[in-house]
């Protein structure tokens, strides 16, 4: 768990999703009232139009439903169990996937990403480490969201675009702050985004020497495109061109074949190194204390002059907020950017039509029109969730010469108690924020800002976005610990604690999450929708497929949903992999992870019979958890890698 998620940024005093629910519970008269049967919730929303079928150009990938009967339904396998996980876990240093399945282990941080070229395995002396520019050859870390994008519709063989989310120092250094550039460069080479070609040979999964395979990082030249490119504020008194993408955490992928790549907590990759003294810091509430320099704007989107202790802006200026020569330098990070995975030379482009908010991924389908529609959750305790719809059918905008990403609507969600919802359109010809913004590029900038003014709802911590072939659109809600029933750790606004449980909502805090689901209007276009919350995972505590933190999620076009959690897990799991079947809600244990990992990253083969995920951060970097993915040797430092999980003699992954 990425501990900077949890902070509060969102003092807005819009009502919280948490009370939404709270009020829709006690009128429904029961807490498990929300979790309805699939027959419960059609008839829930039976005044909603018929189930949209969801657009085969994105929403699904491979084989139709013919090869959906399987024995036991959806989800044939036997379940990796409580304690067969525990039995064979070797105290969580290895993975753990169930009987019917197995794995291999793709591009470990340090893989060269030519076969030739440069390599680390971090065997040995563990304090050595590549130089930046070998680094910038090889695999990253942090490894999260990912899509494979195949050669025709080639099984084996593709482009691999996988996000790099994070790394701390003391795992990518060797040491807890940066010395010199050098040390700065390494940090930033291991950040960013990896696209490279692989290819199944005698079975077993390997990048091939290709003109495609690239390294995108923090340095890498990068374009504005959309209502934000030209803005002031994207400009610096330096003149320094944009370069670079930062904190990739998940993803999405376009009908037409490019990835879309998201910057989530891009704030702590930014600090000051002068004015600190000012800087009084923050109470128990999280309300400034004493004098501070920083900006509304800056506040709102958590930026802090300690950042997160990377140290980069010591000795790069880009990253240092006390440097007027880099003064928006800081607006340049938190979109969601473009890249094409077939060619290596494509400069990637953001797309600042859909905002600037700490992007967790982007699910995209097509809704009524051809329009392109792009569901976003921006992860923050009480902050929101968004989407974008494309001003027309995309095929017709792309023939005009206009990129269907840059011109058409942004809008944030607000969830009624009623199980029904409204989109709320982020525009500059709204009064309400034309008092506030000079223009639609500083509405987008400060996307947050202006939801908070619209009233949006603030939810607990919106993580990945799919959409399912009933033509819901799923997120995980991963947990929101500031639920508390001790007053003195209230969460207190406008005078009001929002945090206090009531009888018809008795977590608190809430820990486990949920995984909540709307349909909108108008095939996906449209400004109203409904809403419910399908599963709890607190509900699968004292059962064999119990499982918190829900924060991976991707729906195959069966109704499968894969879950992946990352968050401390009961009865001594590990962060796991589970399948759902969407209309039972039967869960079944895939893939336990290792200690102190995060599973993340979701993608499959045309024919699923193949399926990608990660583990992130293994062990923390420390050899003493775990060596993995290297066999136990208390040496070598674990790698965040890829599984490539399929099942023993062919099938659908997840049957
Ligand atoms: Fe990057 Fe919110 O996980
Ligand atoms: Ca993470
Ligand atoms: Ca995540
Ligand atoms: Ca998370």
């Amino acid at each position: 768990m990425f501990e900077h998620d949890t902070e509060i940024v969102n003092r807005s005093g819009n009502r919280p999703f948490e009370e939404v629910l709270r009020t829709r519970l006690s009128r429904r008269g029961a807490l498990r009232g929300m979790t309805l049967s699939a027959a419960g919730f059609a008839m829930a929303f039976a005044g909603n139009k018929a189930m949209a079928t969801v657009s085969n150009e994105v929403a699904t990938r491979g084989v139709g439903s013919t090869q959906l009967a399987q024995a036991g339904g959806l989800m044939g396998f036997t379940p990796v169990s409580i304690a067969d996980y525990a039995a064979s876990s070797n105290g969580g240093k290895e993975p753990v996937i169930a009987e019917d399945y197995e794995y291999q282990v793709l591009i470990p941080w340090g893989t060269p990403l030519d076969p030739n070229g440069p390599i680390a395995e971090y065997t040995g002396d563990p304090n050595t480490r590549p130089s930046s520019a070998d680094q910038a050859e090889m695999i990253g870390i942090g490894h999260d969201g990912m899509w494979l994008f195949p050669m025709g519709n080639a099984n084996d063989h593709g482009v691999l675009c996988i996000n790099h989310e994070f790394g701390r120092n003391s795992h990518v250094l060797g040491k807890n702050a940066p010395e010199t550039l050098e040390d700065v460069r390494l940090s930033q080479h291991a950040h960013g985004v990896t696209v490279v070609e692989i290819i199944e040979i005698s079975g077993k999964w390997q990048p091939v020497t290709s003109n495609k395979s690239r390294r995108v990082h923090v340095n890498t030249p990068v374009a504005f495109s959309g209502p934000v490119a030209g803005s002031p504020l994207l400009d610096n008194p330096a003149g320094n061109t944009p370069q670079g993408t930062v904190n990739n955490c998940s993803n999405g992928y376009t009908p037409w074949g490019t990835y879309l790549t998201c910057e989530e907590n891009f704030n702590g990759y930014f600090g000051a190194t002068e004015g600190r003294e000012s800087f009084q810091g923050t109470d128990s509430d999280g309300n400034v204390v004493g004098p501070d320099t920083r900006t509304e704007e800056q506040l709102r989107y958590g930026f802090d002059f300690d950042g997160f202790g990377y140290g980069w802006e010591k000795f790069d200026p880009r990253f240092d907020m006390s440097n007027p020569d880099y003064v928006n330098e800081q607006n340049r990070f938190g979109w969601v950017v473009e890249i094409d995975p077939m060619d290596g030379t494509q400069t990637p482009v953001k797309r600042t039509a859909l905002g600037r908010f700490k992007h967790e991924g982007v699910a995209v389908t097509v809704g009524a029109g051809g329009r392109v529609v792009c569901y976003m959750g921006d992860d923050q305790r009480f902050d929101y969730i968004y989407k974008f719809v494309s001003a027309g059918n995309w095929r017709g905008l792309m023939r005009r010469g206009i990129h269907p990403l840059d011109r058409g609507k942004l809008y944030v969600a607000k969830f009624n108690d009623n199980g029904t919802g409204n989109w709320l359109e982020l525009t500059i010809r709204n009064p309400a924020l034309a008092a506030r913004f000079s223009d639609q590029a500083e509405v987008l900038t400060y996307a947050r800002i202006a939801a908070d003014i619209l009233g949006a709802t603030p939810m607990d911590r919106p993580e990945w976005t799919t959409a399912g072939p009933d033509g819901y659109i799923y997120c995980t809600l991963t947990n929101n610990s500031q639920r508390s029933t001790d007053p003195a750790s209230a969460v207190i606004r406008n005078g009001v604690n929002i945090a206090l449980p009531d009888a018809a909502n008795p977590e608190a805090p809430n820990n486990d999450g949920y995984i909540i689901r709307w349909k909108d209007s108008r095939n996906y276009t449209g400004n109203t929708f409904v809403w419910d919350l399908p599963i709890k995972a607190i509900d699968t505590r004292g059962t064999e497929s119990v499982f918190t933190d829900p924060d991976g999620l991707w729906a195959d076009p069966d109704g499968r949903l894969f879950i992946e959690t990352d968050g401390g897990q009961p009865d001594s799991l590990n962060n796991q992999m589970l399948v759902a079947d969407a209309s039972t809600l039967e869960i079944k244990r895939l893939l336990v992870g290792v200690n102190s990992d995060e599973i993340t990253g979701l993608t499959v083969t045309p024919d699923r019979q193949t399926l990608f995920c990660n583990t992130q951060h293994p062990g923390n970097g420390n050899p003493a958890s775990t060596n993995f993915p290297a066999p136990t040797d208390g040496v070598t430092i674990p790698r965040d890698c890829t599984f490539v999980i399929t099942r023993k003699g062919g099938g659908i992954v997840g049957s």
